[in-house]
């Protein structure tokens, strides 16, 4: 399914704030790359004037968006056909217009195994259980990825355990909650550990974790990619596990708005991941 593509298509990243976004930055990087006229720019839209901004996209010119925080939840609610996924996650972050219809993805959970995929090859070949910190939009995207892709039990813990139950309780016997006293038992045997908080990130605390516990061929994997390599991936590295940053979620989300809206699938290349990176090294 793919939207019209225009003469010249324009498409825009929808946040509040929106500045810090880097999906410029990659979206600008294959239309060059890819040699299209297309141009893709930042909207800072406020939540109040969301709705009436996202209806009124095509009559703007632009062919789709990309949506970030705080409107990922409203834009699963204006949109009028939602894919199967984004319905699931009951949000969204890519918007297009189809027969003048708002339609939205959701490609968070797609992106995350894209991510795995390619910096962590093999990860699901024998995919028994699965360590997932955090229960908000993230975790319940990733918690969902895994499903689909055959992991059979999967542990979740939370600062806030009812959020990690009510989460589990959505996925059915797979998924089952853990408290922190409990996690080193959890982490043992574990194939995959993931951090879906902010801890870590750039001004929040460390995530605090002895990676002691897990199996020397587990995976660890962090959504935080400011700063691009979180304590938690140097503890890994320097375990010898395999680990995979933030950084290839954020590139693979990208993926499937690009394709819809400007009608040729781009590739996540070392050479686009070595850009994003030194912006982000930059800012640092
Ligand atoms: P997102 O949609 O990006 O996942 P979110 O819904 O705000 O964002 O969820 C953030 C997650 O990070 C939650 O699991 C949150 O824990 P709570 O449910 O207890 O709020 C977790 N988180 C954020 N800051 C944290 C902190 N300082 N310590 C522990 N967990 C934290």
């Amino acid at each position: 399914m793919k939207c019209q593509v225009h003469s010249k298509p324009k498409a825009c990243i929808i946040g509040w704030p929106v500045a810090h976004s880097r999906s410029p930055l990659i979206h600008r990087f294959w239309l060059e790359r890819l040699k299209i006229e297309g141009s893709y720019e930042r909207a800072a839209v406020a939540p109040t004037g969301f709705p009436a901004f996202v209806r009124d996209l095509a009559r703007q010119g632009f062919a789709g968006a990309n949506v970030t925080l705080p409107h990922k939840q409203m834009a699963f609610e204006v949109c009028d056909i939602k894919t199967e996924t984004a319905a699931y996650l009951r949000a969204v972050n890519t918007l297009w217009i189809e027969a003048g219809k708002l339609c939205g993805d959701n490609t968070d959970a797609a992106a995350f195994v894209g991510a795995l995929d390619q910096d962590a090859p093999g990860w699901d070949i024998n995919s028994r259980k699965a360590v997932v910190i955090g229960a908000g939009g993230a975790a319940r995207a990733i918690v969902y990825a895994l499903k689909l892709r055959g992991m059979r039990r999967i542990f979740l813990i939370n600062r806030t355990k009812e959020r990690a139950a009510e989460l589990a309780s959505d996925f059915g016997a797979t998924t089952e909650v853990v408290d922190f006293p409990d996690l080193p038992g959890a982490l043992a045997g574990a194939n995959l550990l993931v951090n879906t908080t902010s801890l870590g990130m750039r001004g929040q605390p460390p995530l605090a974790i002895d990676l002691a516990p897990l199996p020397p061929d587990a995976v660890v994997s962090d959504i935080v990619y400011v700063p691009l390599e979180t304590s938690v991936i140097l503890a890994a590295r320097a375990r010898g596990l395999r680990a995979v940053s933030g950084i290839g979620m954020l590139l693979h989300q990208a993926v499937p708005g690009f394709e819809r809206w400007f009608g040729v699938k781009p590739c996540v290349t070392p050479e686009l991941r070595g850009m994003v990176e030194a912006d982000i090294a930059a800012a640092a």
